[in-house]
């Protein structure tokens, strides 16, 4: 049985997406622990309610990022887990943590990468005027939202959105893709080569919004 451990900074709907798909599907997976940065973070109440060991650990309480990553890292060991999933985790990783879990730390972003890294993403995607937005699902490597790509999602920008309409419909493709990345994970079809990621047997790694 594979062990999964969560970090959210709040709503947490995209591990609710997760936890629900597996759920449904039947995967042999144990959700482990949630932990989130923030004790306000919703997606703690969905864990606890659903029996799903959940933490609060408060990066506010620890002197710097090492230390607080360093607290971070023995509680996430403890529940030894074969996949990290960073769901909305909102905080910059020291490289000694991202080492540490090279290979099975993986993370969504909502946009297509490499394409508006960083914050407010709905708003820089509207701000520049494309056409298409999306997210993606990535292994962490050490730049902020950077690393080898697992899948994508392309979501149309309508004429007239707002950020909230467009954020709203890049949403509804996460809940999509996030399951679909993590469950490839767990049944080992997925090979990182250089800066690539193939699924084997291959499927498509570009979801597209209807
Ligand atoms: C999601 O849109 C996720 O892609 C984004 O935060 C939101 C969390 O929502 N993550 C990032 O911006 C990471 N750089 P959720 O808590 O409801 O899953």
């Amino acid at each position: 049985m594979h062990s999964i451990v969560t970090l959210i900074s709040g709503r947490g709907s995209n591990f609710e997406a997760i936890v629900k798909t597996a759920q449904k599907e039947n995967w042999a997976v144990q959700f482990s622990g949630v932990i989130a940065n923030r004790p306000e973070a919703k997606g703690l109440d969905f864990a606890r309610s659903h029996g799903i060991p959940a933490l609060a650990l408060d990066h506010k309480a620890y002197p710097d990022r090492a230390a607080f990553d360093r607290a971070l890292m023995q509680q996430i060991d403890l529940l030894k887990p074969d996949l990290v999933v960073l769901a909305g985790f909102m905080r910059i990783l020291t490289p000694e943590f991202i080492r540490h879990y090279a290979g099975k730390l993986i993370n969504i972003h909502p946009s297509l990468l490499p394409s508006f890294p960083g914050l407010h993403t709905h708003e820089r995607a509207l701000e520049a005027g494309v056409e298409t937005h999306g997210a993606s699902v990535h292994f962490v490597s050490e730049g902020v939202d950077e690393g080898p790509i697992i899948c994508q999602a392309s979501v149309p920008v309508l004429p007239g959105d707002s950020a909230a309409q467009l954020a709203a419909r890049v949403l509804q493709m996460e809940h999509q893709i996030y399951p679909r990345a993590v469950k490839w994970y767990l049944d080992g079809r997925l090979r990182i080569e250089g800066n690539q990621v193939k699924v084997y047997p291959p499927e498509s790694q570009l979801f597209a919004h209807e």
